[in-house]
């Protein structure tokens, strides 16, 4: 008999995830079906959008060789009926205060901080590039992690020096690029740009880095198809940059400058961001979704 939700502590919720206690060192750690865009956690809701996620961090914890925050596999007798699929058991680590970025492509954020100073997080780039240039070598832009509410901000190097000290701030920085090439290298062989990432680490009670949270989902990385890649113009993606774009289209009708949320997403949309996240999933794993574990939501 597996245990039900109740029997665990609930420990917190994020944006997207609820955390419990299982025991000291371990915690279930539960991706749900929530959406969150522009900061806001979205009313609607992703069917399946939980067990995507949790199918890609899988994935792509195996194929990456990094140590990483997994204690035990998806279907772990720990982890009760109810969030099979969508939940993982994990290391409770002492979590690292910076969102490690890793960005092949100038996009977003990074492209807003260029235009503004020719620079992102500090790191100088050479003049005349634009919306999906991508860099010769992939660049680390770390970013501070902001409360429920409030922006991330980019930082350089020179803050998470101050944040962790110069030797965890290298370790950081390096381990973020290779993770990022590895799985680019893999995901492009499958057709898909990975264009940038986000991790985040904890340490472990050795003092080790490990890897942790959800690593190259939708939600944390930018997926472009690479076959129509084109630089100078927004790329079609598979990841959320589809649910942005229709809530800052006009048909959404939702004034972004206010402090009011975002409209609920039309049923359409919903459905296509569903079946982007599983294309991206199938496409990069080469596996079928369907045969991931646990009830269809
Ligand atoms: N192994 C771990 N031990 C302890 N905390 C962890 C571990 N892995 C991830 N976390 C934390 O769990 C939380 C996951 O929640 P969630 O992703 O919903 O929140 P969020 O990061 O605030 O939102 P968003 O991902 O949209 O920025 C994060 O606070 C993350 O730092
Ligand atoms: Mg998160």
């Amino acid at each position: 008999m597996r245990p039900t939700l109740s029997d665990y502590q609930h420990l917190s919720s994020g944006k997207v995830r609820e955390l419990y206690r299982i025991d000291d060192d371990t915690l279930l750690f539960v991706a749900s079906d929530r959406i969150s865009a522009y900061d806001f956690i979205l009313d609607s809701e992703i069917p399946d959008k939980g067990r995507i996620l949790t199918a890609m961090s899988v994935f792509f914890f195996d194929l990456i060789d990094a140590p990483n925050h997994l204690a035990g596999p998806p279907d772990d007798p720990r982890i009760p009926d109810e969030v099979l699929g969508r939940a993982l058991v994990v290391q409770s680590l002492d979590m690292v205060p910076v969102e490690c970025v890793a960005r092949g492509y100038l996009t977003g954020s990074g492209l807003l901080d260029y235009q503004r100073t020719g620079e992102v997080c500090g790191i100088a780039l050479p003049t005349g590039l634009g919306e999906a240039s991508r860099f010769d070598e992939p660049i680390f832009t770390p970013a501070t992690k902001a409360e429920i509410g409030e922006h991330d901000e980019n930082v350089d190097f020179a803050a998470v020096v101050g944040l962790v000290g110069a030797e965890r701030a290298e370790q950081l920085r390096d381990e973020t690029l290779r993770i990022y090439k590895q799985a680019a290298d893999h995901a492009l062989t499958k057709g898909v740009i990975i264009a940038d990432t986000k991790f985040e680490f904890g340490v472990d009670g050795d003092g080790d880095l490990r890897l942790a949270d959800e690593v190259f989902t939708p939600d944390s990385s930018r997926y472009w198809p690479a076959d129509t890649y084109k630089q100078g113009v927004v790329q079609p993606s598979f990841d959320k940059q589809f649910v942005r774009n229709w809530l800052t289209s006009p048909e959404s009708g939702w004034d972004r400058s206010g402090e009011a949320p975002p409209p609920p997403l039309p049923p359409e949309i919903v459905e296509a961001t569903r079946a982007r996240y599983i294309e991206a999933y199938e496409r990069i794993s080469g596996l079928r979704f369907n045969d991931w574990i646990g009830p269809t939501s």
